[in-house]
């Protein structure tokens, strides 16, 4: 078929599709058309179609960067597949070689013919690799790709995820990927996208998220604010309400049943968090409100008893507020020292300064896994067992790290480990607080109430041994419950499948954003998890995530309660996209399609 073939075609389609139905006869003819068009389709042409056409590629620039052949990344639907199979369907008998146009078009692995014929067209024997996965660059439209476009504006069908987006305002990318990135060590075998499917199936996830079917200013949400905070699965919204509708109690204080049930749904969720963290027993979980909550209970229980004048305190340049605030609290009132480890300009701890930091003064170390503002993975166990060595308790910021990598507290040998429920897909208000059995009862009580108390007369009061002696007053039971079933939610996909998936993701997106003109990536560690912090020149973090709003957007945009780590860039803000398990390469072509727009000025801000 020629591409003015091709026009006329889709110059009929249009013809067709102005009256109020489309021709389903002639869009059948043209869909396959379209789909044995594609260079590595193996769909047979339809009885109704001409015979197979000649195959014509636009030729790719010159200096196009990328390898290999086109294939459709497995996991995510071609541009209008959905709407060309409603168009088929109903009441038509569909040539047998279009019941699966996802499958004729989509397969990982394209036929061999498809492979030579490929190898063989002048336009692509620059590609020599078929190893990897990248996006099909936006720039270079598909073969086809208006074609097929002028076909659907009139079509109203859309698949769940774009609901709510007119077509004939679709952005202009394409879910096109190409097999062929040139894989290094770093980014692991091309092949573990494939291999992580289907244990890891995100369109299943996906529907287990309600929020993810939301319309934002009338287009389907992107939530790539994860490192804010994560959207919670049903399983988590149904705990909460089966919580309320048939356990509500307060706990450990009553002889009737309904306190019995909150009680064993509460110690459940705690050994749930135990095992999460590879704790060695559910008495060394304290729930608290939060990671803050966590440094700060440290900071004043602990450390109000341990850390006096001429003491130090080390921390690093990637702390959020959390972990510096309440060190520098304690240090004023103590008259200690905040020292604090420098990054190189790619954002990963200078080791060698680190440890030049480290002496016998040095009486706690305080870091974060996962660098919120940045995605740095700072090697944890290293330091920890660096700051072991001048003596030193180490704490441990998760925050960042709980939702995206395997903690095992034992393995690393920090002393305390803290992180927040919503950002695990828990709610809000509830987190915990590891520490190691002997050190937790050895630190007096932070607040004093309610349950954590043995005995209490005017003159004197003793407290339980840890976790009851931290947790004063009634807590948040609830949320507590819930976030026991965020964990199981997590361990059912398997905490190493969303590893795998989101690092591929993560690769993606940084080379995603690696194409937009000027875009300055901030925070490009060979260790990263989840985080995309970036600026573009001429515009203002906070016109862009403005702007990305407008299209359903979410970031963050501003400086992540991480104001130091930004300056150590030059920085005062950021844009700050940031992955979860249910976030796709889809999500990402609209970021940058969308982005493209921005600085194209094509939106209004
Ligand atoms: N610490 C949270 C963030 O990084 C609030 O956005």
């Amino acid at each position: 078929m020629s591409t003015s073939n091709l026009d006329q075609l889709a110059g009929e389609g249009l013809h067709a599709a102005s009256g109020h139905l489309p021709d389903v006869e002639l869009l059948t003819r043209l869909a396959n058309e379209f789909f044995s068009a594609l260079p590595n389709s193996s769909a047979p042409p339809s009885a109704a179609a001409a015979p197979a056409p000649a195959l014509e590629i636009p030729a790719f620039p010159a200096d196009h960067p990328h390898v290999g052949n086109f294939v459709a990344q497995p996991d995510i639907p071609l541009p209008f597949e959905s709407e060309l199979n409603a168009l088929l369907a109903p009441g038509k008998d569909i040539p047998s070689g279009l019941t699966g146009i996802t499958n004729t078009a989509t397969s990982t692995s394209p036929t061999p013919a498809a492979v030579t014929a490929l190898q063989q067209t002048p336009a692509l024997t620059p590609f020599p690799s078929t190893a990897g996965v990248l996006p099909y660059p936006s720039t270079v439209p598909l073969p086809f790709e208006d074609e097929l476009r002028a076909l659907l504006p009139p079509v109203q069908t859309v698949p769940p995820a774009y609901a709510g987006i007119p077509l004939t305002q679709n952005p202009g990318t394409s879910f096109y990927f190409l097999d062929g990135i040139p894989s290094s060590a770093a980014d692991g075998p091309a092949t573990e996208f494939a291999s992580a499917h289907p244990a890891f199936d995100v369109n299943a996830i996906r529907r287990d998220f309600p929020i993810l079917q939301e319309l934002v200013n009338g287009r389907p949400l992107i939530w790539l604010d994860n490192a804010a905070t994560t959207q919670k699965p049903q399983s988590v919204i149904d705990r909460l309400s089966y919580f309320y509708q048939h356990e509500n109690s307060n706990i450990h204080r009553a002889a009737h049943e309904l306190a019995a049930r909150s009680t064993d749904a509460y110690e459940a969720s705690r050994q749930k968090v135990s095992r999460f963290l590879n704790a060695s027993s559910a008495d060394e979980i304290i729930f608290v409100r939060g990671t803050t909550e966590g440094i700060n209970l440290v900071a004043q229980s602990w450390g109000r008893q341990h850390i006096g004048e001429g003491d130090e305190i080390v921390i690093t340049w990637l702390e959020h507020h959390a972990n510096i605030v309440p060190w520098q609290q304690l240090c004023n009132e103590k008259g200690a020292i905040l020292r604090v480890a420098p990054v190189d300009d790619q954002g990963q701890i200078l080791l060698d300064e680190y440890q030049k930091l480290l002496n016998s003064r040095t009486k706690l170390v305080a870091f974060s896994q996962v660098s919120n503002a940045l995605g740095t993975i700072t090697p944890a166990q290293e330091m920890i067992a660096m700051a072991h060595r001048v003596g030193a308790r180490v704490l441990v910021d998760g925050a960042q790290s709980v939702s995206h990598m395997r903690v095992d507290v034992q393995q690393l040998d920090c002393d305390w480990f803290v992180f927040s429920g919503h950002k695990v897909f828990a709610p809000t208000g509830i987190g915990a607080l590891f520490g190691k059995t002997e050190l937790l009862n050895s630190m007096q009580p932070w607040q004093g109430g309610g349950n954590m108390i043995q005995d209490v007369t005017f003159e004197k009061t003793t407290y339980h041994a840890a976790p009851a002696r931290f947790e004063a007053g009634t807590g948040n039971i609830a949320d507590a419950v819930g976030l026991g079933a965020a964990i199981d939610y997590v361990q059912r996909i398997g905490i190493d499948n969303i590893s795998r998936y989101e690092h591929q993701l993560l690769v993606y997106a940084t080379r995603g954003l690696g194409s937009i003109p000027g875009l300055r990536l901030i925070g490009t560690a060979a260790e990263k998890a989840g985080v995309l912090s970036f600026v573009l020149p001429g515009l203002s973090s906070e016109e862009v995530g403005t702007a990305l709003n407008r299209e359903g957007i979410a970031v963050r945009a501003g400086h992540h309660c991480a104001q130091p780590i930004l300056r150590r860039f030059g920085l005062e803000t950021t844009v700050r996209p940031s992955l979860a398990f249910y976030n796709t390469c889809a999500d990402i072509d609209f970021l940058i399609a969308a982005l493209r727009r921005i600085q194209g000025g094509r939106t209004n801000f």
